[in-house]
């Protein structure tokens, strides 16, 4: 094997899936903590500025400048090169969140014991059953008090529609967490408190035969009981299939204490067993192997920079294929430019640093001079060839934008029509209004206040947002659909995108449903990919 090709191998690219407060922070720092990354848990994100409020964004924006620490991370495990793709969540939740998964390899999920799946983590598999990404579970806060454990699994499988196989069983939880047993190796891993993570923890590995030891250390009832359910979990669970989950349709299940460091590593194991490197991406040239083809990639999120002495942004993008070089010159494919990539940067555990190379299945972000836009594609000067583009995702809050001063129309209808362009919001118009009266479409509150700090900050533009109740947008799938002519519902809004697609807003869900029904051959689609 060439060096190439060892290097692309031993990497995994990852995106943490899950509803704030789950543990996500939590486990990722266990992560980088036993990836060697970092030296004490609890130094990756201040927890200042993970959990902002929506009104101090923009001035820690402003301090950050661009916050590119808390997007990738990257770290050694056992031989492996692991890359964990950040998906904000609280305020910061939006359309990027949803894109970031566009560049990930598989998934993990975290899901709180005591709450199951919760409405984000929801979102997020939907987005992640669109690529067919393996998606790993890890069930944290087993040492609270926690949902019954089949429950919990039926819940996964219920709400997400995803078989699950336990890889391990906890034994009780709450004052009563025992531990897990491990079903590959039939053995009882146990618990010790490690006081939020602070102490070192005792792990003891027990066969499920070593009944005496076993009475020691968990106690007469968690054995019955634990006994009682490995004998159903055997009978009953779904048969372990690799290539299921592979495909993303089985999910194996680990259980543990993020907080305590219990469970995580015995997880992050299991992942590398199971999750596969870098595989081929799909273009308009076909297939594009990540090993055979030379260096090839694709932005999938530009994050401009709020503080306006700096008005650069920054384009992140995802290595498919090849080697990246920084002397060597690459060709944007959408503009054809052929250049050097400006500043490329890589993204460690604590600090930025300006790389020289990096592989397919890294994360570099790179300067962007305002030519780039997500979904583009990079690649060797001598190709010409595109990724499929990343898809336009529901947005989920609405708002009608005017502006205040109607003299400064040019700088508005530029200024919103380049921020929609870079993908910060999305916009809509109505079918016979023109760019005076804008429909503002976000997946996040918190890209609305985004839009109106920088059409102010740096087109002086002053708007405003007149919320609208719609909850509920598809596409309009079929072209020979005439939208005029649908015979819609009460609370049904016609409108278009930018490229004139024609779309529906609804406010109610079932009206989605109604229409469909009042409409033969009607298609609609809740992802654009055009
Ligand atoms: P998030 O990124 O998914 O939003 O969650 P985060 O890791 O920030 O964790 C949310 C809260 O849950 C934190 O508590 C964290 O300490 C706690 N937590 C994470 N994993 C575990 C676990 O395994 N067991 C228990 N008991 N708690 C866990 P907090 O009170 O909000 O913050 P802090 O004061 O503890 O820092």
């Amino acid at each position: 094997m060439g060096r190439l090709e060892q290097e692309i191998a031993r990497r995994r690219t990852f995106a943490i899936i899950s509803h704030p407060d789950a543990g996500k922070t939590t486990l990722t720092e266990k992560f980088l903590l036993y990836g060697g990354a970092i030296n004490l848990a609890g130094s990756v994100k201040g927890k200042a500025t993970a959990r902002h409020a929506v009104s101090d964004w923009m001035e820690i924006e402003k301090q950050r400048g661009i916050s590119v620490t808390s997007s990738v991370l990257q770290f050694e495990y056992d031989g492996c090169c692991i890359n964990i793709l950040d998906t904000p969540g609280h305020q910061d939740f939006s359309e990027d969140t949803y894109r970031t998964l566009m560049a990930a390899d598989s998934a993990v999920m975290v899901i709180d014991a005591s709450k199951g799946v919760e409405a984000q983590t929801k979102k997020l598999f939907k987005v992640c059953t669109l690529r067919h990404i393996p998606i790993f579970t890890f069930i944290n806060k087993l040492d609270r008090d926690a949902m019954d454990t089949f429950d919990l699994l039926d819940d996964i499988e219920k709400n997400l529609g995803i078989d699950t196989c336990p890889v391990n069983w906890p034994i009780g939880s709450g004052k009563g967490f025992k531990g897990v047993y491990d079903r590959d190796s039939r053995s009882v891993v146990t618990y010790a408190d490690t006081q939020k993570g602070t102490k070192e923890g005792t792990e003891t590995r027990i066969s499920l035969d070593d009944r005496e030891e076993l009475l020691a250390e968990i106690g007469e009832e968690a054995l019955d009981k634990l006994e009682e359910e490995v004998e159903l979990i055997d009978g009953a669970s779904a048969e372990f299939d690799l290539d299921a989950v592979r495909a993303g349709m089985l999910t194996p299940v680990f259980f543990g204490s993020a907080l305590n460091n219990f469970g995580v590593e015995i997880f992050l194991r299991g992942f590398l067993e199971m999750a596969l490197p870098p595989s081929a991406r799909m273009s308009d040239a076909g297939l594009i192997d990540p090993v055979e083809h030379g260096f090839s990639a694709f932005v999938f999120k530009i994050q401009a920079n709020m503080n306006k002495a700096h008005r650069d942004r920054i384009a992140f993008m995802r290595i498919c294929s090849g080697k990246y070089e920084a002397d060597r010159e690459v060709r944007h494919v959408q503009s054809g430019r052929v250049q050097r990539l400006s500043q490329p940067q890589q993204l460690m555990a604590s600090d930025r640093k300006i790389l020289d190379e990096a592989y397919a299945g890294d994360i570099i972000g790179v300067f962007d001079p305002g030519l780039y836009s997500i979904g583009d594609t990079f690649c060797l000067p001598k190709e010409k060839f595109c990724y499929e583009g990343i898809p336009t995702f529901a947005p989920e809050h609405f708002a009608r934008v005017r502006q205040v001063d109607t003299m400064k129309r040019d700088q508005f209808v530029k200024g919103i029509s380049q921020i929609a362009q870079e993908g910060a919001i999305q916009i809509f118009q109505e079918f016979n209004t023109g760019m005076e009266e804008i429909i503002c479409g976000v997946v996040g509150m918190l890209q609305f206040d985004v839009l109106k700090f920088r059409l102010k900050s740096e087109y002086n533009v002053d708007i405003l947002l007149e919320t609208l109740p719609y909850e509920h947008i598809r596409w309009i799938t079929h072209t020979d659909v005439d939208p005029q002519k649908l015979v819609g519902t009460t609370d049904m809004k016609r409108i278009k995108d930018l490229k004139g697609n024609p779309l529906l807003l609804f406010i109610n869900p079932w009206s989605v449903q109604m229409v469909l029904d009042r409409n033969k051959g009607l298609e609609l689609a809740e992802f654009s990919r055009n």
